[in-house]
């Protein structure tokens, strides 16, 4: 089937209930990011002595379908809601100066130290290994795609802005080995192993960029949080397309959406995701961006920018197979992001202290395992083309 049919269409919530029943995507998929995930951990600095908390790369964890009801998934019995509780145990450049390597810790996560405090997620092992699983989760949902705007496979130039630990960029150096691709990000994470054709330099996107030549394509993915003034972003980015070239930006959006209202507005979860979209316009950078990025692509010029809207659960809830497992990956990366989400938020906006954060984080990561709570995000997806004149 393709993997298109996991599109929303707003008109028809059943039809989308129905199209999350039956998405589908390419086996062998999270075999083969098992395996980038695993290749870009050998290229980590081995001298980091943060604990590694992977589940990607732990050719150990167990996705079955026992493992899960061993690890305290339940169905919630509304008469003893408490006794069904699980334990709460779930793992869960320009210029290369010093000053990118004296990272910063608090609250016992590691944080970048260029522009020190401009992003509010750490940077350490941990968040490391879950950008790798969200890699792998948008190729489980993209159905092994990397992007979907219909670039030419022979483009000259690409440019990843915030690539994280830049697996995307290796996988689209790796499969467009005509492309010069250049990868850019606030932590020095990426590894040191590469194709050839990809670079990756230490910059702020939201400095003034610098390159010399244009691009013929430019990928935004998973920057909600990251980014004060998106017009300025989306106008940089703009201007460094060649005329014909292409923008993409792909998003998760913040708020869980559910089909059936399943979600109490008095949960945990719901609290959660308030206090850090609250948070995080305080800080200055949006985390809920994904429903504006249509608009800020059109604003921004591009006016026949198209949006494809996906559905992604975000716990293991679906019947169908194939989504449950897509289901369980990002069940385990949803345990995983909700501290480095948060933990600053909380602590440096909110004043919250940890055992408030850590509290509430506890009760978010039981409702991520009620299974009677049919949570799903939409990722939305907008790529469009640099008009010609
Ligand atoms: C959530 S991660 C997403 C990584 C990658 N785009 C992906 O999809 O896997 C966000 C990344 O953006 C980087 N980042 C945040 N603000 C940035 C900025 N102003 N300039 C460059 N990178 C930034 C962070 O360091 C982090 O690696």
């Amino acid at each position: 089937m393709d993997s298109q049919s996991m599109q929303v269409d707003e008109n028809n919530p059943e039809g989308n209930h129905a199209a999350l029943q039956q998405v589908e995507y390419q086996s062998g998929t999270a075999h083969d990011l098992h395996h980038q995930a695993e290749s870009a951990q050998h290229d980590r600095d081995a001298s980091n002595n943060d604990e590694i908390r992977s589940v990607a790369q732990d050719s150990s964890v167990d996705l079955t379908e026992t493992a899960f009801q061993s690890e305290g998934y339940f169905y919630q019995d509304d008469d003893d809601a408490d006794s069904a509780l699980g334990d709460d145990r779930a793992s869960s450049t320009r210029s290369l100066s010093e000053s990118i390597f004296n990272y910063e810790y608090e609250n016992g996560r590691r944080y970048h130290a260029f522009r020190a405090g401009a992003y509010p997620l750490p940077n350490d092992e941990p968040e490391q290994d879950r950008m790798d699983m969200q890699h792998h989760i948008y190729l489980l949902m993209f159905g092994g795609e990397l992007y979907r705007a219909p670039i030419a496979h022979n483009i000259q130039r690409a440019l990843d802005v915030g690539c994280g630990t830049g697996l995307w960029a290796v996988d689209f150096a790796d499969t467009h080995p005509d492309t010069r691709v250049t990868a850019t990000d606030l932590s020095s994470i990426q590894p040191t192993w590469v194709p050839p054709n990809l670079h990756f330099e230490i910059d702020d996107a939201e400095s003034e960029w610098e390159f010399s030549e244009p691009f013929d394509y430019i990928h935004i993915r998973s920057m909600a949080g990251s980014i004060g003034d998106w017009p300025q972003l989306l106008q940089r980015a703009s201007n460094h397309l060649a005329p014909g070239g292409w923008i993409e930006l792909t998003e998760f959006e913040t708020w869980a959406s559910t089909d059936d209202n399943s979600l109490p507005s008095d949960s945990a979860y719901h609290e959660f995701q308030v206090r850090l979209c609250e948070a995080a316009a305080v800080f200055g950078k949006e985390m809920n961006i994904a429903p504006h990025i249509h608009d800020l692509v059109r604003n921004a010029g591009f006016a026949d920018a198209k949006e494809e809207v996906w559905k992604c659960p975000l716990s293991p809830w679906p019947q169908d197979p194939r989504l449950k497992e897509l289901a369980r990956y990002m069940n385990l990366q949803m345990m995983e992001s909700i501290e480095p989400y948060s933990l600053a938020l909380f602590s440096r906006v909110l004043k919250w202290d940890n055992h408030r954060i850590q509290t509430l984080l506890g009760n978010v990561r039981r409702d991520l395992r009620n299974l009677n709570y049919h949570m799903y995000s939409k990722v939305h997806c907008v790529y469009a083309q640099k008009p010609y004149e």
